[in-house]
């Protein structure tokens, strides 16, 4: 009786023991950047009585195996051929519980749930996170082109991910939905290219404002187009030659400037362009 109480205290002593050991991971999601690399974070306790060759680490993806260590070094045999060559531990690290594996050149196909599993002769556990892609969007690009009743401003912008929101505004008010855009993804990359574009019949000294917000990078935008309308005095004695209007248009002098300025997080850039036309 007495014996078999003990046995069973022995063993809870045990359980406790083990519970103990807690390997750590992310709790919230990870973001990777496109092309870079990514550290998947995961440390496990480590106490003088570890022992090095007794330790597995196993990094999974579902069922997919990762990268894997044991015998005191990595194990690549059974890796799946999406990592083959972008997989390393910190083997310098590892005796200081550091099991974080380095990913190297994302691409979108890596997102998903990632777990990291640790055994040694302390203990084991297995834990996971998410991991998410994303890109930044290049510097928009700006060109127009004359329509036979007005000009067409076109902004475009790529290599982003995932999907932008964007607005337009025209001084202070919302015409979005009198611009089109158009989404593309690259069918190799999958990156996104986007292009918006706004048909202006008459152009009036106002400023447009182009805004292009990349949600999960904190990513924004913001370009500001000076327009200028700059009628000729002398608009009613040209005119005046040929007394039906519309027969010579007169010159209008478009000017449009762009104003650079990002937004904090994307410091220091700022610098400003500007060309005319001649209508
Ligand atoms: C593991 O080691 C690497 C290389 O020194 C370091 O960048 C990383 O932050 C470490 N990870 C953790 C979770 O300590
Ligand atoms: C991995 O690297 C080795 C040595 O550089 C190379 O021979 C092999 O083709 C690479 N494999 C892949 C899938 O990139
Ligand atoms: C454009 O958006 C405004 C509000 O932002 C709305 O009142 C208006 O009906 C919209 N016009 C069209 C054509 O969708
Ligand atoms: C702008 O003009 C072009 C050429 O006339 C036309 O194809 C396009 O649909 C117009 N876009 C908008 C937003 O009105
Ligand atoms: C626009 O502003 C410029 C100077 O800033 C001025 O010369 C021009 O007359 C203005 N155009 C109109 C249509 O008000």
């Amino acid at each position: 009786m007495n014996l078999k109480v003990l046995g069973l205290s022995l063993l809870l002593f045990e359980v406790s023991c083990f519970t103990e050991f807690e390997i750590t991971v992310p709790r919230d999601t990870v973001t990777g950047f496109y092309s870079e690399e990514l550290i998947l974070p995961c440390t496990f306790p480590v106490d003088s009585s570890w022992d090095l060759r007794s330790t597995v680490i196993t990094w999974q993806r579902g069922l997919d195996v990762i990268h894997s260590f044991y015998y005191s070094q990595d194990q690549l045999d059974r890796q799946d051929q999406r990592y083959v060559n972008r997989t390393s531990l910190f083997n310098q690290e590892v005796a200081q519980g550091n099991a974080s594996l380095k990913l190297d050149k994302v691409t979108l196909q890596d997102a998903g749930v990632y777990s990291c599993s640790v055994s040694t002769n302390t203990g084991s556990q297995k834990k996971s996170f998410g991991v998410k892609i994303a890109a930044f969007y290049s510097e928009p690009r700006l060109q127009f082109s004359l329509l036979t009743d007005g000009v067409n401003l076109l902004v475009t912008s790529d290599g982003g991910y995932p999907s932008p929101t964007l607005q337009w505004l025209m001084e202070n008010s919302d015409i979005t939905n009198q611009t089109q855009t158009h989404l593309m993804q690259d069918t190799h990359t999958g990156l996104y290219v986007v292009s918006s574009w706004i048909n202006l019949t008459e152009i009036t000294n106002s400023s447009l404002t182009f805004i292009l917000h990349n949600k999960p990078l904190g990513q924004d935008i913001r370009r500001e187009i000076q327009l200028y309308s700059d009628e000729p005095k002398d608009v009613t004695s040209s005119c005046s030659m040929g007394s039906k209007s519309g027969l010579s248009d007169p010159t209008i002098l478009l000017l449009i400037a762009i104003k650079i300025s990002t937004s904090p997080c994307f410091s220091s850039l700022s610098s400003s362009v500007s060309f005319t036309v001649l209508i």
